[in-house]
């Protein structure tokens, strides 16, 4: 699709076509998919999580210039950033990292923040955090002895 000179802002540009941390994960830690049933472009988004951190990111996407440079500044975005850090970056946050976007465009934006949230909770459903020791007495009846 041709889309009209001066839509977009030169950050978008840059990349759109010069996209960041394209491609596959091996071994992501986490990997959220997203889409737009509206227009059905689809982002998936892979992450590898060290000590609470996400230390790598990448993406593929299947969609518009707008949807490619959100996927690429949100890999940018989330790198070294804690999880809950993560999941604060906002569809807002992504459109004026982008230098903005057309009202039409917003909700490619959308797609990269949605798809932040489902990774990051597909690396919880993962990774369980450490569970609270339980209360004392609990688990040291009887039947716990060797
Ligand atoms: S037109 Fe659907 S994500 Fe951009």
């Amino acid at each position: 699709m041709v889309e009209p000179k001066g839509l977009y802002s030169p950050i978008v540009i840059e990349h759109f076509t010069h996209p960041r941390n394209v491609g596959e994960m091996e071994n992501p830690d986490g990997v959220g998919e997203a889409q737009n049933p509206v227009c059905g472009d689809t982002m998936r988004l892979f992450i590898k999580v060290e000590a609470g951190r996400i230390v790598d990111a990448k993406f593929l996407t299947y969609g518009c210039s707008a949807a490619i440079a959100s996927s690429s500044i949100t890999t940018e975005m989330i790198k070294g950033k804690t999880i809950d850090e993560a999941l604060a970056i906002s569809d807002e946050v992504i459109v004026e990292a982008l230098g903005g976007l057309p009202p039409a465009k917003i909700h490619c934006s959308i797609l990269a923040e949605k798809a932040i949230k489902a990774a990051v909770l597909d690396y919880q459903k993962k990774t369980p955090s450490p569970s609270p020791s339980p209360p004392r007495g609990e688990g040291e009846g009887e039947g716990s002895r060797k």
